[in-house]
């Protein structure tokens, strides 16, 4: 009889090269055609106009896998990202966690949903709170959803929420001005996990680290995907970091996506030209290979917003934006 192999870790996923797609079941996050509109006053004419941030992208994201999302800065990234957390909410689209339409829920609805998707920034600094500890700041998720803990098992939770970021208890009790950058993030990154989520927003997670401390960050979020099967929407501008972390990927441009695919589709077999010049931009490792390199640019429209256009599909799960 022919035992089954243990499952793949994402980790291992990651490392074949033709990975196997993610089981057909359905997907943690279905996002449908959102989009943002902010109000904007033209200072030509006085007058009152909107401005699309995001006009309506789709994607999904099955559990346990990891979605880049990359762009040019502007392209609207930061803005999904505030949109599917509903901390703005978007004037468009639906986005569907676990099957429930978040954009249709009040805020006392919203609250337990709360829990199954965290968000972390950029800036691990102005996300903590200069007053609180750090072990304070990372409980406090659990008092505000499953309110006051006898403080034995409250001590419990946050020492071993330190210890999986790896920061010992001496930690605890200190300050944010305290910590280094790669630290803080660490501490983020446990008050994230505080609630045990399933889904995390990582909106350019690594940018504002030194690059050696990046490394390490990036290994503790593929070890926490790895333990706990969590899954990523890593927004980043650092295309090396994406194909090394990522499963799919979706390329941005001015408020909708304009290709996405499997990391090997996207880097091996890009299709769109901006996609094409993005990559084109980006360093290689070998001088000769950098110095025989072609770049290629892509210019739309100047000013203007992308026109009415619809995804191609060019293989299987590989799309392309074609403008109508
Ligand atoms: N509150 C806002 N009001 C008006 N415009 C905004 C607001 N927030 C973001 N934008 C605009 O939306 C666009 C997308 O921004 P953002 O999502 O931050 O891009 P990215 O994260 O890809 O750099 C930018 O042109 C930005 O200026
Ligand atoms: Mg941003």
């Amino acid at each position: 009889m022919n035992h089954a192999p243990p499952p793949a870790t994402a980790t291992e996923r990651r490392a074949t090269s033709h990975a196997p797609s993610p089981p057909a079941r359905p997907p943690l996050l279905q996002v449908e055609g959102l989009s943002k509109e902010y109000p904007v006053n033209s200072p030509w004419f006085g007058r009152r106009g909107v401005f699309t941030a995001v006009g309506g992208v789709s994607f999904s994201l099955a559990k346990g896998e990891t979605l880049g999302l990359v762009g040019e800065s502007g392209s609207g990234k930061s803005t999904v990202a505030r949109c599917l957390m509903q901390l703005e909410r978007p004037t468009g689209g639906r986005v569907l966690l676990e099957g429930q339409d978040l954009a249709q829920l009040g805020q006392s609805e919203l609250r337990p949903l709360r829990r199954v998707m965290q968000i972390i920034f950029q800036d691990p600094y102005s996300a903590l709170n200069p007053r609180m500890t750090a072990g304070r700041f990372v409980a406090d998720p659990i008092i505000i959803h499953e309110g006051r803990q006898p403080r034995q098992a409250l001590e419990q939770r946050v020492e071993a929420l330190f210890a999986k970021v790896g920061l010992d208890n001496s930690h605890i009790h200190r300050y944010p001005h305290e910590f280094s950058g790669g630290q803080r993030q660490r501490i983020c990154i446990a008050r994230a996990l505080a609630l045990s989520p399933r889904l995390i927003v990582a909106d350019e997670p690594i940018t504002a680290l030194d690059v050696s401390i990046q490394a390490q960050i990036i290994n503790l979020l593929q070890q926490l995907q790895d333990e706990q099967g969590l899954s990523y929407l890593f927004i980043s501008h650092d295309l090396g970091m994406v194909r090394h972390i990522c499963h799919r990927v979706a390329v941005m441009l001015r408020g909708m996506i304009v290709e996405t695919g499997s990391v090997e589709d996207i880097f091996n077999d890009p299709r769109h030209l901006y996609t094409q010049a993005l990559l084109s931009a980006t360093l290689e490792a070998d001088p000769a290979l950098e110095r025989s390199k072609k770049r290629t640019f892509y210019s739309p429209t100047p000013a203007g917003r992308l026109t009415a256009g619809y995804m191609r599909e060019v293989s299987p799960g590989h799309f392309v934006r074609e403008e109508l």
